[in-house]
């Protein structure tokens, strides 16, 4: 059986003009969840379902190295970082950025997040609309960069916070989104690389445990230390998608206004707010799909895989499998009530496992955030929701409501 191939010679238009559904919407065509397709001018397997993701994800099939198109390290991931290693170097690295996201790690950044948050409330309440997008983004650059040891001017938040966005905006755009990603990278890599030369230099205290001391004091696994524009990608590589998390907060503000008998289930419930985190990571849109190359040729499922190929597994696509997700179009947090985990089909962060393979590295981080940000959102404040456009459009990588989501008449909640 050979694997259905698309009929399109070339497919990247359609991908960028069709986005997230792109995959899942020739797999339903070809009644296969497996198809051949050429993307950047490569011939491309795409991938979705359970029984694709336990393939995917196992690191004998399957390597990093050169698996990512170069737009998207340019801008996205940077060159050199975790992302594009393999075996025991993926393992190391992998291990130093997981080291500095313990339980304790993550909860400390959760309560300087909450802290940021609880301190805006009477700027928002005094100035009357704003712009929740924006706001969230500000109070995580500051956060995260407090937290890591990376010293951050106030009035060098907004530029910082921009940088950082343009990185998250550029792989799939073209002409000036994409450059200003390009730029973004380029600045910030210099901010961070310079950071990172003073704290090995010792002009600069970086706190023990802190992200920037553990990245640059790190000995490789042959015992070098990382060159340092790689450790300013990998460092980047805790910052940038830290700031990303302001994308799955506006996302939960929304289904919050959508669903709002939900404001009342989650208040003071935490087995509530947990599963109400969770079908908002499973249910709305942020990376696309994950790439690899095969290792070495192999056959599953009757398909054949040569060694080199490109292979692309739907994320996006998995999350809303109606195999996997009775309804998947619909936001039912109920789902989750006394979930108890799988590896292989909650997959908005990747898949497998977070030491050994390539899973996100902030996944447990990004609930703690979310978690906080909902709690917020019905605990400690009340807000309008003024009229604005509020589309989630599946075909904009990635994607957001154009308002940014609005709010006005913040208050304290009494
Ligand atoms: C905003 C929400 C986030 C989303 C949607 C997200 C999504 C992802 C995805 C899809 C991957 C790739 C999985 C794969 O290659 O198979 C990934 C990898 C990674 N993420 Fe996240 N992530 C998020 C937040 C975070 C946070 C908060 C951090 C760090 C503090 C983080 C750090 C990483 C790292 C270091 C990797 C590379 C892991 C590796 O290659 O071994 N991410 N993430």
């Amino acid at each position: 059986m050979s694997i259905p191939v698309d009929r399109s010679p070339e497919s990247t238009l359609a991908f960028l003009r069709e986005g997230y559904r792109f995959i899942g919407a020739r797999c339903d065509r070809y009644g296969s969840d497996v198809f051949q397709t050429r993307l950047l001018l490569v011939p491309t397997i795409c991938l979705r379902g359970r029984p694709a993701a336990e393939l995917f994800y196992d690191n004998d099939r399957f390597r990093r190295k050169a698996a990512m198109p170069m737009r998207a390290q340019r801008t996205l991931t940077g060159v050199g970082g975790v992302q594009g290693l393999d075996d025991a170097a993926h393992r190391d690295r992998k291990a130093m950025l997981m080291s500095v996201l313990t339980p304790t790690a993550i909860r400390q950044l959760g309560q300087l997040f909450d802290d940021e948050w609880r301190a805006r409330i009477p700027v928002w309440e005094r100035s009357g609309r704003v712009v929740l997008y924006d706001e969230v983004a500000r109070m995580l650059t500051r956060a995260v960069c407090a937290w890591a040891g990376v010293p951050l001017a106030d009035s060098d938040v907004a530029r910082r916070t921009t940088e950082l966005h343009a990185m998250i905006e550029a792989p799939a755009a073209v002409g000036p989104q994409h450059w200003r990603g390009l730029l973004g990278r380029r600045r910030a890599e210099r901010w961070i690389g310079d950071i990172v030369d003073r704290a090995r230099a010792g002009s600069l205290p970086a706190p023990a445990g802190s992200a920037l001391r553990v990245i640059a004091e790190h000995r490789d696994e042959r015992g070098h230390p990382l060159p340092r524009r790689i450790a300013a990608v990998d460092l980047l590589n805790i910052l940038r998608p830290t700031v990303a998390v302001d994308r799955f907060v506006v996302f939960a503000a929304l289904a919050l206004h959508d669903h709002p008998q939900w404001r009342e289930r989650v208040r003071g419930d935490e087995a509530a707010t947990e599963s109400f985190v969770q079908e908002v990571r499973r249910y709305y849109p942020f990376f696309p799909a994950a790439a690899a190359r095969v290792r070495r040729s192999f056959d599953w499922a009757g398909h054949h895989f040569p060694r080199g190929r490109r292979v692309l597994f739907d994320l996006y696509g998995t999350n809303h499998h109606p195999e996997l997700w009775p309804g998947p179009e619909q936001f039912r947090p109920d789902r989750f009530a006394g979930w108890r985990g799988d590896p292989f089909s909650l997959v908005p962060q990747g898949g497998g496992d977070h030491l050994t393979g390539h899973r996100c590295a902030g996944e447990w981080l990004t609930i703690e955030l979310l978690k906080r940000a909902v709690t917020n959102l019905t605990s400690a404040m009340s807000y309008r929701v003024p009229p604005q456009d509020l589309t989630v459009n599946l075909r904009r990588m990635p994607a957001l409501p154009p308002s940014g989501f609005l709010i006005d008449g913040v208050r304290p909640a009494g």
